[in-house]
């Protein structure tokens, strides 16, 4: 059975709101301060594009709404981060990774190290599927090639059983 935890949004209601955060590392140099009082909004349907140079937080604001802070080390030491009205960083991580795994999501900078090289690509679109959201394996499957064809990959039925280092990309990424 799907797992929905919230129905769907209502256009325009505000999924995500950032207030005040604050994230610190503690480090053998001492503790890094990375946020320091980050705040935005998104609504549904809306595209927030957060920018800045390097170092600035963008990707410790990223792991601190999805709850994952390398840890012990970093912590979120203020504000809030209210998803559809829960205090995310309020709550347990289990309850964070419950809804990550069905209603917020990431896509990490680095594919090649999110994916795992000795199963094929199709098994791995496949079990965010099955895992998340108990789809039986046949359809999950059947759902792994219909994203393939959506994002334009030729030849999808046969590339499904591909490794991702079959892929192109591995150069780009690996240099
Ligand atoms: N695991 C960590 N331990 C200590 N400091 C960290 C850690 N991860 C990130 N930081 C620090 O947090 C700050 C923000 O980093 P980050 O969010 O990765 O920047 P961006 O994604 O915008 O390039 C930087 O000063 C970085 O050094
Ligand atoms: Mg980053």
């Amino acid at each position: 059975m799907t797992k929905t935890l919230h129905p769907v949004a209502r256009p325009d209601e505000l999924l995500l709101s950032v207030d005040g955060l604050k994230v610190e590392f503690s480090t053998s140099a001492g503790v890094v301060r990375a946020l320091d009082g980050v705040s935005f909004d998104v609504r549904a349907g809306e595209t927030v594009a957060i920018l800045g140079e390097s170092g600035s937080g963008k990707s410790v604001t990223a792991q601190a709404i999805m709850a994952l802070l390398p840890k012990p080390a970093g912590s979120i030491v203020g504000g809030e981060i209210r998803y559809r009205g829960l205090d995310l960083a309020a709550q347990p991580t289990s309850k964070v990774r419950e809804l990550c795994a069905t209603e917020i999501a990431m896509i990490f900078q680095d594919p090649l190290s999110s994916l795992n090289p000795v199963f094929r690509v199709g098994w791995q679109l496949a079990e965010v599927f099955r895992r998340r959201r108990g789809v039986p394996k046949q359809q999950a499957w059947a759902k792994s090639l219909e994203l393939l064809k959506r994002v334009g990959i030729p030849d999808a039925e046969t590339r499904i059983r591909d490794y991702p280092h079959q892929f192109s990309g591995v150069s780009a990424s690996a240099s």
